[in-house]
Parts: structure tokens; sequence; C-alpha cells
């Protein structure tokens, strides 16, 4: 196999992971895993996002999140925004790290943020140049990169257009989302080398839900088509109120374990990464989707 030496995870547990939670996590919960994650050896993730506080009421504690975490300098933490106005709720709150988010397909994008596809990209053109001014690192997430939960299969042809729209505003990074984990692993391969034969200095990330059990087939064949970035959350939480029928998040400790015993660096402990499991236990009533914490 063709495998890269060292792999970066990117943890969206606290993101991705909690704003599914029907059940409101107290603030002092998503602080303490946080600060737990922090000594994993994670090097970057999505803390939080200033979304509307009606449609998304686990996030609305945004500002206390950021403001009670022990933020060691070494960490990036992105704040995940749908809009221009969480760009400023996100500036006024210190963030130098964003996670914008479009959906390739109408219908969720429409769901998800009430604007067209085409909206969303404009509004976020203001963004984009208002950040680069400021010095803000900019991640661009493709949501339902593969499929969509209202209009099924999404064409690899628009979605290979939204890169070279994106790649063309000179974000840092751009995250190729399977947010209904509904993708395999050839769908995700062709995806990902048209990717980078389109745009082969563009730095790309994936992000896949395991709905079917896919993710980590999925996680390989990336590794397969170049890339070397992935968004993981811990314990396998996560999902979007936006997309219904999604499970979470391939967990990161799965991915870490399956990287080190492919001998693939990820600069993370994972016994520390068992120990956030168990934080995380607590402010869920499902059941973890993980594996690796069952083995004792
Ligand atoms: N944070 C907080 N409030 C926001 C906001 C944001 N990012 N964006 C808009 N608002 C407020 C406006 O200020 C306005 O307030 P007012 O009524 O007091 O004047 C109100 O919301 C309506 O503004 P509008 O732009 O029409 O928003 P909307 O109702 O069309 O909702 C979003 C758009 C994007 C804010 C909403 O759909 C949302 O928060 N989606 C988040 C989706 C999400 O988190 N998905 C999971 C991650 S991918
Ligand atoms: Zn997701």
């Amino acid at each position: 196999m063709n495998l890269p030496k060292k792999v970066e995870i990117i943890e969206v547990g606290p993101r991705d992971g909690l704003q599914n939670e029907a059940n409101f996590i107290p603030t002092e919960q998503k602080i303490a895993l946080i600060n737990g994650l922090n000594k994993t050896g994670i090097k970057r993730m999505e803390a939080t996002s200033f979304v509307h506080p009606v449609y998304v009421p686990q996030m609305k504690d945004a500002k206390e999140v950021l403001e009670g975490i022990e933020q060691d300098p070494s960490i990036q933490y992105m704040a995940l925004i749908p809009n221009e106005k969480g760009y400023e709720r996100a500036i006024e709150n210190g963030v130098r790290a964003l996670s914008l988010v479009v959906g390739a397909s109408d219908s969720f994008n429409l769901k998800n943020v009430k604007m067209t596809r085409e909206e969303s990209i404009k509004n976020f053109e203001t963004v984009i140049a208002k950040a680069k001014d400021n010095g803000v690192f900019i991640r661009y997430n493709i949501a339902t990169a593969f499929w969509c939960p209202y209009e099924g299969k999404v064409d690899s042809g628009l979605v290979l257009e939204m890169v070279k729209r994106i790649d063309a505003s000179e974000v840092d990074e751009i995250v190729i989302c399977d947010t209904i984990g509904r993708a395999n692993p050839q769908q995700v391969f062709e995806l990902l080398q048209s990717i980078a034969a389109l745009k082969p200095k563009a730095i790309i990330t994936t992000h896949f839900h395991d709905t079917y059990g896919l993710a980590q087939a999925n996680v390989t064949a990336a590794l397969q088509a170049g890339v070397t970035r992935f968004d993981t959350s811990i314990g396998g939480l996560g999902g979007c109120p936006f997309a219904p029928g999604a499970a979470g998040n391939v967990a990161t400790e799965d991915v870490v374990f399956m990287l080190h015993e492919m001998g693939i660096d990820t600069g993370i402990d994972l016994q520390l990464l068992r120990s956030c499991v168990e934080m995380v236990k607590p402010l869920t009533n499902r059941e973890l989707t993980g594996h690796f914490h069952k083995v004792k």
C-alpha cells in the first residue's frame, strides 16, 4: 500500500459530536472534555460553533466554552460559522480559526443554513475577504459532497466546480464531507483523485460519518488517494440536526488505533484518548459507536 508516515487528526467532537445531542450538555462538561483532549496530542479541533441558538441550542454557550477552556498555544481551536453574523460573533470572541460550511446539495444547504448554495458561497466570499485581512485561518467544508439526505447522490462535477472556486479564494484548507455517511471507498477514492488532479496544491481534509460502517474503509481509500488529514470525533459521537438518519463521525480512537497499527504516526496518545472516551460516555444517552474503547 502507498501510505504516508504521518497523518493529522482534526478532532471535531466538541462541535460535530455534541451539536446533535438532544439534552443540553452543561458548559463545564464541554470545557472538561476539551481540556482532556488538549492533553492527548491532538493539535487541531473544532471547539464550538457560532450558529443560531434557536436552531442548534446545544451550541448556545460557544462564548462561555471558549472563555472557559485552557487554551494551549500549540493547539488550533476552530469555530464553525454558517454566515457573516457567525463570523462577527466568532471574531468578537477571539476566534483565530474558522470553519465555514456550504452544502454541495442545494436542498441540504437550504435546510441547514436557509440559503441556496450560491447564496452561501457569495456570503462567504465577504467573510473570507474580511478573515484574510484579519489573518484568520479558514477551513472551508463542502458538506454533502457525496450524498444528500434529500436529493440522493451528489454529482461529483458539482463538487469539483466548488473546489475550483473555493481554491481560487486561497483558503487554508478544504474539507470534503460525507455528511450522511453514505459514501463508499470507491466513490471516495475517485472524487479525491479527481480533486488532486484538478488542484494538486489544495490542502484537502476528509470528514466521514459512519452510518453504514464504511467510515474506516473510506479513511483508507482517502489515504490511498493521498489525503493525510482526517476529521474524527471522540467516541464516534456526531451528526447534523439537518441531516436526518446520519450516524456519528468516525471515532477518533478507532482511526488513531488503525493508523498506529499501520505504522503511521499521529502524535496522539491512545491511552489518553481512552480517558476522553470515558468523559464522553455520560454526556450522551446513546451507546458509543466506536470500537477501540470496548476492548479492555
Ligand atoms: N448566530 C446567531 N444569530 C444569528 C446568526 C448566527 N450565526 N445568523 C443570524 N442570526 C440572527 C440574526 O441576527 C437575526 O436576529 P434578529 O431576529 O434578532 O434580528 C436572526 O438570526 C435571523 O437572521 P437570518 O439571517 O434571517 O437567519 P435565519 O433565520 O435565516 O437562520 C442561520 C440562518 C444560518 C443562522 C441558521 O439556519 C443556523 O444557525 N444554522 C446552523 C446550522 C448548523 O449549525 N448546522 C450544523 C453544522 S453544519
Ligand atoms: Zn459532520
